[in-house]
């Protein structure tokens, strides 16, 4: 069935729930107490004062029977654990790289990757980095490059791939800097620009740009199995293929993988670092030793490995990724119809509003992302991630600057909200809406040197 074959307008969720947790109903009295305690930082949020947890797709899914199931086949020997080949084979049937090697999650494989790869006069371009591939990146002394085509940085562009590469500004690089690039990356969706999807044809002219000049490829492939879904239903002569056919076409054009196995695998925690050079992947499995544990583990336990294994399996399916995609864009397609200004079209994961538009009385480094954020948790305990000037807009030398969209992101953790929630949470925004033009501004009172949006704390400007 395509999706223009799907007969009935209701979403539903191809699953019927087996175990059930309770939510704590909170009053906005309580919730304006907490926001403050947390000195309006939403990470520093008890997750029992939150209604509704959109805070992050990772990590944060529901797993299903089956997984639940194969954590009883774990097998926690320390070297050559059969679950360590069941995890192994299962990542291969995807992505038939050489060497897998597993991690606690994403940015262990950045770590790892970027230790052996980066260091000081290095420079390292993608469509866009995650925060936490930045801040690896830069970590080591290396300068992290983003250029994501220019429809990527219009909330209000339909380009269908605005995750893409700009290819012409990626050769310019390549040849003005190209001593100093030891490697590309693809984020794949791209996350920080509003979960949006990269084309095949994107990822081939890439991939052959990067083999004329001798680069790696690595993606970032965190939500590849979204990511092949909108190529599905997107690009030309794509539509009758196979999702698994689709992403071992896309893992071909790349070197490697760092993946955080908590998005699409539909893991709890998890990730790896996959390559198909044998003297890079002893160099990183030599460093996993150091601080991860055995190259048949990673941080991992054998249970974990088993479980990530039968999600690989489960993601791929094609009821879960239309509901899945069609379940975000009922959300973003809502808010527009609000008058609430989202990212569009909506990414796989999450759905991005438009803090900028929806704020304009505060300035980008008041941080309007922020003031919308803090006002959703206040008003209906739906919790959401600014993506915008406080997560990007301070750089390794302590210097702001505006980022380039004001975004707050509704994450949508896999098979656990139901559509009523999400009805909920239209309703949160349409209130949050309607009292957007008292929303305060924020400044920060402190904060540490990198990944300031974790744990610095704000106070609103009267
Ligand atoms: N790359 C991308 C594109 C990501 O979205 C993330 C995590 C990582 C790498 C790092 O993986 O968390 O397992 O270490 N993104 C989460 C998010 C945290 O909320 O978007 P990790």
């Amino acid at each position: 069935m395509t999706d223009t074959e799907v007969e009935f307008r209701t979403v539903i969720e191809p699953f019927r729930i087996h175990s059930v947790e309770p939510l704590r109903m909170t009053t906005p009295a309580h919730r304006r107490a907490k926001a403050a305690e947390a000195a309006y930082n939403l990470f520093q949020i008890h997750a029992d004062d939150v209604l509704i947890d959109l805070l992050t797709d990772s990590g944060t899914g529901a797993m299903s029977r089956d997984q639940w199931a194969a954590i009883q086949h774990g097998d926690e020997s320390y070297a050559g654990s059969p679950s360590y080949f069941v995890f192994k084979d299962a990542v291969q049937e995807l992505f038939p790289y050489a060497h897998v090697i597993p991690t606690h999650q994403g940015r262990a494989a950045e770590r790892i990757l970027f230790q052996v790869l980066g260091g000081p006069g290095k420079v390292v371009p993608s469509n866009t980095h995650f925060d936490t591939t930045r801040a690896n990146i830069e970590y080591t002394g290396a300068e992290a490059v983003d250029l994501v085509i220019d429809e990527g940085h219009d909330p209000a562009s339909l380009h269908p791939f605005k995750g893409n590469m700009d290819v012409a500004r990626l050769e310019a690089l390549l040849a003005e800097r190209g001593g100093e690039i030891p490697a590309v990356m693809m984020t794949i969706t791209n996350n920080s620009g509003g979960g949006q999807p990269v084309s095949l044809a994107n990822l081939r002219a890439v991939s052959q740009v990067c083999r004329a000049a001798g680069k790696p490829l690595i993606l970032d492939a965190c939500r590849f199995a979204e990511n092949a879904w909108f190529v599905k239903m997107r690009e030309p002569g794509q539509s009758e293929r196979a999702i698994p056919d689709i992403i071992r076409e896309m893992a071909g054009y790349a070197d490697g993988m760092t993946m955080s196995a908590k998005k699409d695998p539909m893991g709890n925690i998890g990730g790896w670092l996959a390559v198909n050079d044998d003297a890079l992947a002893q160099e990183c499995r030599n460093l996993l030793i150091l601080t991860e544990g055995f190259p048949t583990y990673g941080g991992l336990a054998g249970r974990d490995l088993e479980a990530l294994a039968q999600g690989l399996r489960e993601v791929v399916s094609e009821d879960y990724l239309r509901y899945r995609i069609r379940s975000t864009a009922y959300l973003a397609d809502a808010l527009v119809r609000l008058g609430i200004p989202c990212l569009m079209p909506a990414g796989g994961h999450a759905v991005y509003i438009d803090a900028k538009a929806l704020l304009p009385h505060i300035p980008p480094l008041h941080f309007p992302g922020q003031a919308l954020a803090v006002a959703l948790y206040e008003v209906g305990g739906v919790r959401s991630c600014e993506i915008g000037s406080v997560m990007f807009g301070r750089h390794p030398d302590g210097s702001q600057q505006p980022a380039a969209m004001e975004l707050v992101r509704l994450a949508i953790p896999r098979r656990t909200y139901t559509q009523s929630h999400i009805d909920y949470v239209i309703e949160v925004a349409e209130r949050v809406k309607a009292g957007a033009a008292d929303l305060p501004g924020y400044r920060i009172v402190d904060e540490p040197p990198a990944l300031r949006h974790f744990t610095a704390t704000f106070a609103p400007i009267a």
